[in-house]
């Protein structure tokens, strides 16, 4: 594989370091100095600085402080460390909120917010977005150049609604660029329907709780006219920081599979992506699941831009704001971040280099605690993660060689998730993308997670859970690729409907019915109690797995069309009907899932054999322990495989033939290798043929 340049090329190591937020400590010069000796043993070779700085460099309009900011750098680059600088737009100074209202959100009741909070204003106001430009303007002009800076990291965690009457009309723009006239608005969100037709375009408003909000095609809408908007916003912030100097990079902070904003849409804006990583460790004995999910959106944040991304947070030991404050066991530090570097990420970020000494998150997890010093348990585990990253120099730039898909669309997810269908108590949307994608992670096959607009060529296998929203464009290209030789897998409730929420006339699912031989009758929701069996029909080719596996929650009664019937229902009025079916079409093979399997074992079975039918090669070719992942990098003479031991035991991983070497004692390893708890093992092998 192919290396990426470094994120910067200042800083061409893994980056090692945290939020960093002198504006709260000004009054005490002895702590800035401590910070820069603390930073020094901790391993931290880079900041984010100045995220909610805002007060402390305007404090009063037009008047600018830049002084602090000035030395802090300076400093910081005369020690070594680098620095992502911060719009500090994420939050804004009171006195803008007290002269200027309009910067304030409406909500969807239409009240406009007090002061207070952060990310509580409208990203259309111009006075929001005038200020915000001067900031940045300053700022760039300033610090553009200097030499401690690495990039921009824009806002913060961008996300939210405003519903006031900029956005309004900023909505009705954005609708009339779509749809050009009021008769194909009312045509593509189905308005006859209760009468809802709009004559004027004034009439047209956001969703409302007291006033619209069945209206499916018009919430899809809005919700992708709020992600535009936001990244029209960011877009409007990076402009004068790219007018100075083009060459620094700029980040968004990213959240987990954040519902809010269809982050395909946005990472084709910002140059690096950037995220933040929460897990919330220790809740059961194995790890695995909350593991499965943070493996998840590290594929998802890599597969953005198809390359290396930043873990831009992620909490030294433990967060305040979750509903139990857990410690971090022995080991989980190095796990955790281990997990993002195997995934792609180049670096290691945390919320906050020091403890905050009030406000609401005094006791969130810092790397320097309210004692003040080096000699925690927290910051030792700092130290020796930074001390491991400055070890592993090789992987930057370096991703995995993918042959699997996952497709997971933000407008489809939201409108399954408002659809009115089948399950109004719990579509449960994405802990079925989970499912299928924590067979992979079991499987130790690394994934990438791609939107309707990817190119599916490249793939060998592609996998479409609860695909609802399915264009008929995407139905298309899917079925190149299955014509092409690839293998699809689809779920229920999926090519329900099209662009705007309408559904697909002449049978489901829809544009990809042909593609999978199968037509989709009907579908039903069962009560949390209730369950049905999928049993493998013994009778189909002896390859197959065996088996009854539970179904919960939704099953759909399906034709086959030309596909060949691999399971069947075990009960109700539908028992003996098809439940898994399998169609060759054209070169590859499309298989259909009717109903939502409740047992792991047959995802990890389902795709073991499809898997290896398909050409798709684990990380390593060996069975993984329960709550073992092994993820790979590669470049072009060597895999750099991550054994990463989630399962809360000690455990021993059967090594294949390759030779392996442990990059860290460079040690050469073979036959079994040991796992301790919480253990993660960094191996490297000549790259596979
Ligand atoms: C988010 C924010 C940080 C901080 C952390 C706490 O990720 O970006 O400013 O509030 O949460 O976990
Ligand atoms: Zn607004």
């Amino acid at each position: 594989m192919k290396k990426f340049d470094p994120i910067s090329s200042k800083l061409p190591v893994l980056m090692h370091g945290a939020d960093y937020n002198p504006d709260q400590w000004l009054h005490d010069p002895s702590i800035l100095d401590e910070d820069l000796r603390l930073m020094k043993l901790a391993n931290v070779n880079v900041v984010a600085i100045g995220i909610f700085a805002w007060s402390a460099l305007e404090p009063e309009e037009g008047v600018f402080t830049f002084e602090w900011l000035d030395t802090m750098l300076d400093r910081l680059a005369a020690n070594g460390i680098y620095a992502w600088i911060a719009t500090p737009s994420g939050a804004r100074p009171a006195w803008m909120s007290e002269k200027y209202p309009e910067v304030l959100r409406v909500e969807k009741n239409r009240v406009r917010n007090l002061h207070g909070m952060r990310h509580n204003h409208c990203f259309t106001s111009p006075v929001y977005r005038e200020k915000t430009l001067i900031m940045n303007q300053k700022l760039a002009e300033r610090y553009s150049n200097h030499p401690a800076i690495v990039g921009w990291h824009i806002s913060n965690e961008f996300g939210g609604e405003c519903h006031c009457d900029y956005c309004q009309e900023a909505f009705r723009g954005w609708l009339k660029k779509k749809y050009g006239t009021l008769e194909n608005l009312n045509r593509a969100w189905w308005a006859s329907f209760w009468s809802h037709t709009y004559t004027s375009w004034s009439q047209v408003e956001s969703p409302a709780p007291h006033g619209e909000s069945m209206v499916h095609g018009q919430n899809l809408d809005w919700r992708r006219f709020v992600s535009d908007q936001t990244i029209d916003f960011y877009l409007h912030e990076e402009a004068p920081l790219k007018a100075v100097n083009p060459d620094l990079p700029c980040t968004a902070n990213f959240m987990d599979w954040f519902e809010g904003l269809d982050y395909h849409r946005f990472a084709e804006v910002v140059d690096v992506i950037s995220w933040d990583a929460y897990p919330t460790w220790h809740r059961e004995r194995s790890d695995a699941h909350v593991a499965a999910w943070f493996s998840f959106n590290h594929d998802l944040f890599r597969s953005l831009k198809n390359k290396p991304f930043m873990l831009m947070e992620s909490t030294p030991s433990l967060t305040n704001w979750q509903p139990m404050s857990k410690l971090k066991k022995p080991g989980m530090h190095r796990l955790s971040s281990l997990q993002a570097i195997a995934h792609g990420s180049d670096t290691v970020q945390y919320f906050q280099w020091r403890k905050s000494r009030g406000s609401s998150e005094k006791f969130h997890g810092a790397v320097v605690d309210h004692a003040g010093h080096e000699n925690t348990r927290v910051f030792a585990d700092v130290a020796d993660i930074g001390k491991t990253l400055a070890g592993l120099t090789d992987v930057i730039g370096t991703v995995p060689a993918v042959d699997t898909a996952i497709l997971c669309d933000w407008d489809n997810r939201w409108a399954v998730k408002d659809a009115q269908g089948p399950r109004n108590s719990g579509i449960h949307y994405e802990e079925t993308v989970l499912q299928h994608y924590r067979a992979m992670w079991e499987l130790g096959i690394p994934t990438d997670i791609v939107s309707s607009n990817s190119d599916f060529s490249k793939y060998k296998l592609l996998i479409l859970p609860m695909a609802y929203l399915l264009r008929e464009e995407t139905g298309a290209a899917i079925d190149r690729f299955v014509q092409n030789g690839g293998t699809l897998v689809t779920t229920f409730w999926s090519g329900i409907v099209g662009d705007s929420d309408l559904c697909h006339l002449g049978g489901f699912p829809g544009p990809l019915r042909k593609t999978l031989g199968i037509w989709a009758e009907e579908i039903e929701g069962l009560y949390d109690e209730e369950s049905n069996q999928l049993s493998m029909n013994a009778s189909s080719s002896s390859s197959w797995f065996q088996g009854t596996f539970e179904i919960k929650e939704l099953a759909e009664r399906i034709h086959t069309e030309g596909a060949d019937v691999l399971a069947v229902y075990g009960d109700d009025f539908y028992k003996g009907e098809p439940a898994l079916t399998e169609h060759a079409h054209g070169k590859g093979k499309a298989y259909y899932l009717a109903a939502r399997v409740e047992d792991p074992a047959f995802y990890r079975a389902f795709y073991q054999k499809l898997t290896q039918d398909a050409g798709v090669r684990p990380a390593i070719e060996t069975e993984l322990p329960e709550g073992v992942t092994v993820q790979i990098r590669s470049d072009e003479t060597h895999d750099y495989l991550f054994v990463l031991n989630f399962s809360g035991r000690e455990e021993a991983l059967k090594l294949d033939s390759a030779s392996y070497e442990d990059v860290e004692t460079k040690e050469v390893v073979s036959g079994t290798l040991a796992l301790p708890q919480y253990g993660v093992r960094i191996l490297k092998r000549p790259t596979r043929a």
